[in-house]
């Protein structure tokens, strides 16, 4: 694998994923090799990590093309988009920023000859018809919120781009992501994040989704394993385009509220659901990421217990310093 030459960009660094990616990249191709691009500030855990920081609209295309130029990349990773919840409230917001920043990406990608690209889609493309349960890679996918909708429209602009241009454009439906290092950006799945937190300082929670709502979660460690090894994978192993399901863990906030019980027992839950409890009944409760499993050997490593005393352990010491 020649390393050593490639150049990422990685837009939307300072954001939950971007973040943790950004520093995973910079241990394969080295720190400098890596540049960080957001509209907010850097986050501090990247300034501490050596690499390049650039202030970047990706709205702006000349701007973006002007960077790829000038620094010679050769992938990008697009991360900057607006999340299911807070999309809801912004639906003109978020398909503009979803469906451009892509759009930008994927023509810069084609006209430069980028060697790769990276946007991940998520479990929101589905809908109240698709199957609750390990809902298959191929189905009936009719999304109910104005995310869902800009991440089913992208997969097919990915899939447009590869065939039609030939740009090597590689995607995952993210389940919820589960992490302590950077807060998460305004997604239905945010409380099994927060949870943690108020375990810790508060002892309580009050939760947004009703207890027996079951949705698919990962680990972000397990996140970005995949989306290395998918980036990695030899393109004719590649049999989707779109974006490839992906899967881990599957549990209520009834039972991550149990698991967080094991470490500290007088932990107590209440639950006032909102609007939120709308867009998580829409989508499956569990996905059949068997594909991805064929087609690259994925398999997660983190179940609820594991990943419960991973979060514990790690936002204990972050809290003490
Ligand atoms: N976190 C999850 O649970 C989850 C699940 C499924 C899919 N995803 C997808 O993964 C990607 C990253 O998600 P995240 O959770 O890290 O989101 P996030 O909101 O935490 O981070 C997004 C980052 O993009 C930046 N950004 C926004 N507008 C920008 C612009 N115009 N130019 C440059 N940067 C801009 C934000 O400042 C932020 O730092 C998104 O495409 C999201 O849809 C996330």
């Amino acid at each position: 694998m020649s390393v050593t030459k490639e150049k990422i960009l990685v837009i939307g660094a300072s954001g939950q994923i971007g973040v943790e990616l950004t520093l995973a990249l910079r241990n394969i191709y080295g720190a400098s090799n890596v540049i960080a691009a957001d509209l907010r500030e850097e986050n501090d855990l990247l300034k501490g990590s050596g690499g390049p920081y650039v202030s970047l609209d990706v709205m702006n295309k000349e701007m973006l093309h002007v960077l790829v130029l000038r620094q010679n990349i050769t992938q990008i990773y697009l991360l900057a988009a607006i999340l299911s919840a807070t999309g809801e409230k912004n639906p003109n917001l978020a398909w503009s920023l979803n469906m451009q920043s892509l759009l930008n990406v994927l023509d810069i990608a084609r006209e430069e000859n980028i060697h790769k690209v990276y946007w991940p889609s998520s479990i929101a493309v589905f809908g109240p018809t698709s199957p609750k349960q390990l809902c298959p890679q191929q189905t009936i996918i009719e999304p109910t919120t104005v995310y869902g909708i800009s991440k089913y429209a992208g997969e097919f602009w990915c899939n447009y781009y590869f065939h039609r241009y030939g740009v090597d454009v590689r995607s995952l439906r993210y389940p919820g992501l589960i992490s302590y290092k950077s807060a998460p950006g305004g997604g239905t799945t945010d409380y099994a994040v927060e949870i943690y937190h108020d375990a810790l300082d508060e002892k309580q929670y009050e939760c947004f989704l009703k207890e027996d709502t079951y949705l698919p979660m990962m680990y972000m460690p397990d996140a970005i394993r995949a989306t290395i090894e998918l980036m990695e994978a030899p393109a004719e192993k590649l049999s989707v385009r779109t974006s490839y399901n992906l899967s881990a863990i599957s549990f209520s906030p009834k039972e991550i509220a149990e698991s967080i019980r094991k470490h500290i027992p007088e932990f107590k839950m209440k639950y006032k659901p909102d609007y939120r409890q709308v867009i998580a009944d829409s989508w499956p409760q569990s996905i059949d990421d068997s594909v991805a499993a064929n087609d690259w050997s994925w398999k997660p490593e983190y179940d609820l217990d594991r990943m419960t005393e991973d979060m514990l352990k790690n936002l204990k010491v972050q809290k003490a310093g």
